[in-house]
């Protein structure tokens, strides 16, 4: 813990049961409240803060595996943008509490199960001042390895735990009888499995609390474990039931979110829909659709002052629309970083992934032979699956002037592929929204897509009409399989060539608005759609 923090916090008031005159005296004040609020005019109640605590087990530029950080980090500035008062709840890993902005101690809340007491820090981020609330407890987040996995690449074995308390806490602070009495939130927006038992909580409480919104980043991932959790973590026994936490005979902390939250957002209008089919809903499609007109899809916008080529600290050579020649020179210079050939007409297909079957670059794995005839170069960034690590690094020792391989997180290189590469590949098999196509589009590096989730919604494919038209961005196909995607890369190869149309691709994708004040203002109409 940095040593700037003072020592001595205040004790937290909550303790189980909930002191019931105390949150009856609250109720009280809290319907003069809505008394006024009633009878204000509606351009009033506009004006009104929206008080909302935004939950994530990850927010860049604190501790990052994937687009969920980059989601954290950008959609709480851009709600406070619009003027609502958004703080963030995040466990208190090592990395959060080292690179939290002045970091101060603001409670120490107790009688929490199994680990007793995690005392709260208050800061901000680094970069846009969001208030950040994190949960320091050592035992819990201050361990080498990352955020779910241990430095093997197992599951903590104790993530049911660790998940459990970040939903704990959350559920305390969006209770009316929260110990941070002077900052009550109205909405809790808790992201993913890892915020699941948020709204389960609130609802067992007995006490009055905020409306609760789930955002469901990706189903894959359902955070379910054994039903003694239950129990473990404070849960009522009753609540283990189809009607509630029980998924498959085991704790879902996922379906405990999808079942108790008031509303749901996902991160793109056909995700929204796919996450309602057998295919896509990983089990719980039925769920989900009984929920089906309290789910919002919403498609994520990016971070546009991080991701910005002609202001981005990675680079040498910024560049924008009346400067793609530029990108040539970051070609040049990823060329030679990675080893490849120094070959400035080969197209160079840029890969930033994780390496999961999610993906689907097993099937370019399968393609890369006849685009390395072709006389393409492949520049690859990514780590995941052993299987894929080996097949890329494979190809890399058989080709090493045209595929280069590095395996791990690298944040700068990841932003020199999206400038230096020609192309960018993402063939996933599902994808709920994606932000690297989106980086592409904005990089003037047009993206290779499936046509799902968020890809679907995000890159128009180049058709004689869309060129026509000025809306071509980049490259979709179909079907999940190897002869569709070797297609689609081949189409883009052929125009890649036409060096007239392949800038006006490029353009077209980079003046695209691509951040986050339309997507930020649908939220805000969610959050107040509850109120
Ligand atoms: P997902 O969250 O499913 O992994 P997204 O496209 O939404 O996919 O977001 C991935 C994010 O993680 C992007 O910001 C991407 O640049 C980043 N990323 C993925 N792999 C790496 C890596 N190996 N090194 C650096 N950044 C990476
Ligand atoms: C998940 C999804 C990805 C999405 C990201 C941010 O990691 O796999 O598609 O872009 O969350 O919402």
């Amino acid at each position: 813990m940095p040593g700037k923090i003072p020592q001595n916090p205040p004790r937290s008031r909550v303790a189980p049961p909930f002191p019931h005159q105390y949150y009856r005296l609250l109720q009280i004040n809290c319907a003069e409240i809505a008394a006024i609020i009633i009878a204000l005019g509606p351009q009033e109640k506009e004006k009104i803060l929206l008080r909302i605590l935004f939950v994530t087990s990850e927010a860049f530029p604190l501790i990052k595996t994937g687009g969920l950080a980059d989601v954290s980090g950008s959609l709480p500035a851009a709600l406070r943008n619009l003027g609502e008062d958004v703080r963030l709840l995040i466990p208190g890993y090592r990395q959060v509490l080292e690179k939290l902005r002045n970091p101060r101690i603001l409670l120490e809340l107790q009688w929490l199960p199994i680990v007793g007491n995690v005392t709260l820090i208050a800061g901000e981020m680094p970069d846009t001042g969001v208030p950040v609330m994190a949960i320091a407890c050592p035992q819990l987040y201050e361990r080498d390895g990352g955020p779910y996995l241990d430095p093997e690449g197992r599951e903590w074995l104790d993530n049911p735990l660790r998940f459990g308390i970040l939903s704990r806490v959350a559920a305390i602070l969006g209770s009316h009888v929260s110990p941070l009495a002077n900052w009550i939130p109205d909405i809790v927006h808790f992201n993913d499995w890892q915020g699941g038992l948020t709204p389960a909580f609130m609802r067992y409480s007995g006490a009055p609390c905020a409306k609760s919104v789930l955002g469901i980043h990706n189903l894959a991932f359902q955070g379910n474990c054994a039903e003694e959790w239950v129990e473990k973590l404070g849960l009522p026994p009753e609540a283990f039931h189809i009607e509630g936490l029980e998924y498959y005979g085991q704790l879902s902390f996922l379906k405990a979110g999808v079942y108790y939250a008031d509303s749901i957002t996902t991160v793109s209008p056909t995700y929204a829909a796919e996450i309602q089919t057998p295919e896509f809903g990983f089990g719980m499609q039925g769920l989900l659709a009984t929920r089906s007109e309290h789910i919002h899809g919403i498609l994520n916008g990016i971070d546009t002052t991080e991701w910005n080529p002609t202001g981005d600290p990675h680079l040498f050579h910024p560049y924008d629309t009346e400067h793609l020649d530029q990108k040539q020179l970051i070609k040049r210079e990823l060329q030679q970083r990675l080893g490849l050939a120094q070959n400035a007409d080969a197209p160079l297909l840029g890969i930033v992934s994780r390496l999961t079957h999610q993906k689907g670059l097993d099937l370019f794995l399968e393609c890369a032979a006849p685009l390395l005839a072709r006389g393409c170069q492949i520049a690859l960034l990514g780590g995941g699956e052993p299987l894929l690590e080996h097949g890329f690094w494979r190809l890399s020792l058989n080709h090493p002037q045209q595929v280069g391989v590095s395996i791990g997180y690298n944040e700068p290189l990841s932003h020199q592929i999206m400038a230096g590469a020609d192309i960018f590949i993402m063939p996933s098999r599902f994808e709920p929204c994606g932000l690297n196509q989106m980086y592409g589009l904005r990089y003037g590096t047009p993206p290779v897509v499936r046509r799902t989730g968020g890809l679907a919604d995000s890159v128009c494919d180049a058709t004689e009409a869309s060129l026509e038209d000025g809306s071509a961005t980049g490259f979709v196909f179909d079907l999940a399989d190897r002869q569709a995607l070797l297609n689609c890369v081949q189409r883009a190869i052929d125009l890649y060539h036409d060096k007239p149309v392949w800038e006006k691709i490029q353009r077209n994708g980079m003046v695209r608005d691509l951040g986050w004040n339309h997507s930020a203002s649908i939220y805000r109409d969610v959050y107040r759609s509850l109120l």
